[in-house]
């Protein structure tokens, strides 16, 4: 099932004027703290979405090194599983595949919307996932260490990157969940195949829907929703895209 997103910020007020930035930031806030993700449109042009990300915290370098990304297909990248090409991506959490901790905050904000069906970003709450599994079946996602591995497309561009992470861990400011159906390897654990796949189908009966016009930004916690992408057929869908390191509590 489709649900429509419902954490949804206007950055235009019921007068047709910008929001002010305090309101906003409380808002977002709050509203991050309830849902996971904050949708924000009506996004007026003095609007500056890198500004309001380095307030959340510092951004965490993409794979090519650059700090503010791009999210549109590319030249021969098609017969990869990868953002940079048109096809669907499964449900994941960013960063597995980091040494360290994965990024906090996610913030996607759309340059070109594509026309036509797809493309819409996809999230579910996989902390309300966790609730759902036995006792049992959280601890092991807790203790046990997996190996994970980068997309196909990375290592084509020369990343190999193997780093070792429980799928559940827990840190003084919040649970992280990782998660990659098929980038986990799972070796041969009997037990996380069945996990991986009770995880893929909550988030099918479970997501929201994201589908951006111009301008639109969201921002998701990446320590607790899973995203993924519906296919699309228009190669001018243009995203950018930031990760934010989580900030220590003072
Ligand atoms: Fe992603």
């Amino acid at each position: 099932m489709v649900r429509e997103p419902d954490s949804l910020l206007s950055l235009t007020d019921f007068n047709g004027a910008p929001m002010a930035e305090d309101m906003v930031g409380k808002t977002f806030h709050s509203l991050m703290a309830r849902h996971g993700y904050v949708f924000m449109s009506s996004v007026p042009e003095t609007f500056d979405p890198v500004a309001f990300c380095k307030r959340l915290g510092d951004f965490v370098p993409q794979y090519t090194g650059v700090l503010v990304g791009d999210v549109t297909p590319e030249p021969g990248m098609d017969e990869f599983y990868h953002a940079g090409n048109t096809k669907p991506l499964y449900p994941h959490s960013e960063g597995y595949d980091f040494e360290g901790l994965p990024p906090r905050y996610l913030a996607l904000w759309c340059e070109t919307p594509n026309t036509g069906a797809g493309g819409e970003t996809t999230l579910a709450d996989a902390h309300a996932w966790a609730a759902t599994l036995d006792e049992a079946d959280r601890a092991y996602l807790r203790e046990r260490i997996y190996r994970w591995e980068t997309t196909d497309a990375m290592r084509h561009l020369g990343l190999d990157l193997n780093p070792e992470h429980p799928v559940i861990e827990d840190h003084p400011d919040g649970t992280i969940v990782r998660y990659s159906f098929n980038n986990l390897v799972r070796g041969d654990d009997e037990r996380i195949g069945p996990l991986l796949a009770d995880a893929k189908d909550h988030f099918e009966r479970h997501h929201v829907a994201i589908q951006y016009q111009r301008g639109d930004m969201l921002v998701f916690d990446n320590w607790r929703m899973l995203h993924a992408r519906n296919a699309f057929t228009d190669t001018g869908r243009h995203l950018r895209r930031i990760q934010i390191a989580h900030r220590q509590a003072p």
